[in-house]
């Protein structure tokens, strides 16, 4: 049988719930508990299940490496959110705002732990691939990371560079879970490879739309401050191509806003989108998300695998395109 994602949801929330953590010191453990219990969308655990499920009934057998990617998910939000100055997580504070800046740093690190000790629970003779897989990509996830906080001080990012930088920051780690429940399914390595594929394909779709919903996005919705990006001057594919695309008083203004060291949020979020709008660049990076998603729709076809059996996948990966949180 073929289980629908708000199923998946619905199980992995009860899996997570029932995750033994300890709980002193409280100060270590209760960050970990708040933000598994924020919730969240649960996508990377869900692509995770639903990749055993295009060849097996049994996706038991993948709950462990899907709890792995999800709390590894949430780990690096705790540390992306102290990195990034964000207030705001699933419409509730941040760790770091609730508690400190030390209590994410150190249940973030936690947490990483947590989910090496719940790859380390798959099939023992799988182990070796999927671990080497997992590390691999949360290093990626790393070097993503910094080349995004890097990006904040340059003004020259190319889209190429953009494009790996996401590439690495977000989409490996929704492709590295796809992956993963393919080996677990003991699927052919061809497909197992487009299953990646499609992974980084939907993954780079999501976080071109995380950057668009950071500037478009309704606050109660998606569950950040909205201009976030903004006040960075994180180089979000917008800002590049703004950077890119604006002329004469419009492209100084831009500057001297992006280079300002003493301004009002409100008036710099304010600003910047307006110049957002006036080259139409929501419009640009809704084509640019709709191109990644008919890469992934190809990658999804490839698999060698019935059609009735994919088709949870091709309508979850479309409702990601239309996202609104
Ligand atoms: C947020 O991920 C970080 C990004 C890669 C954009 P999600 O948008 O999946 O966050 P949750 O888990 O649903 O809150
Ligand atoms: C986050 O990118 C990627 C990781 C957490 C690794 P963002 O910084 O855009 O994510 P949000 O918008 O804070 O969720
Ligand atoms: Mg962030
Ligand atoms: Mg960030
Ligand atoms: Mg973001």
């Amino acid at each position: 049988m073929i289980y629908t994602p708000s199923t998946l949801t619905e199980k992995i929330d009860e899996a997570i719930a029932k995750l033994p953590l300890k709980t002193e010191p409280q100060t270590l453990f209760e960050p970990i508990k708040y933000i598994l219990s924020l919730g969240g969308k649960r996508l990377r655990p869900v692509l995770t299940l639903m990749a055993t499920n295009l060849f097996s009934n049994d996706i038991k057998q993948t709950m462990e490496a899907a709890l792995a990617i999800e709390v590894f998910h949430n780990f690096s939000l705790l540390h992306d959110d102290l990195m990034d100055r964000s207030e705001l997580r699933r419409g509730q504070k941040t760790v770091h705002k609730k508690w400190n800046d030390n209590v994410a740093i150190l249940s973030g690190d936690a947490m990483l732990i947590e989910a090496y000790k719940l790859i380390a629970k798959v099939p023992q003779n799988l182990l070796p691939e999927i671990l080497e897989l997992f590390s691999q990509t949360a290093l990626e996830v790393c070097e993503g990371q910094q080349f995004d906080m890097d990006f904040e001080t340059r003004l020259n990012v190319t889209e190429a560079e953009y494009l790996n930088m996401i590439r690495l920051k977000t989409a490996v780690l929704l492709a590295c879970g796809l992956k993963i429940g393919a080996i677990i399914a003991k699927v052919p390595e061809p497909d197992a490879d487009l299953l990646y594929q499609f992974g980084i394909n939907i993954g780079l779709a999501f976080q071109l739309k995380d950057d668009l919903l950071d500037v478009y996005g309704d606050p109660k919705t998606f569950g950040k401050k909205i201009g976030g990006d903004i006040l960075c001057n994180k180089k979000t594919y917008l800002l590049i191509k703004a950077l890119k695309n604006s002329r004469g008083k419009q492209k100084t203004e831009l500057l001297g806003w992006i280079t300002a060291s003493d301004f009002d949020p409100e008036s710099k979020i304010n600003a910047v989108k307006k110049i957002y709008n006036e080259l139409n660049l929501g419009k640009i990076t809704q084509n640019l998300i709709e191109n990644y998603y008919l890469a992934a729709l190809d990658c999804l076809s490839g698999i060698e695998v019935g059609d009735d059996k994919k088709k949870e996948l091709f309508s979850l990966a479309e409702n990601l395109m239309y996202r609104e949180k």
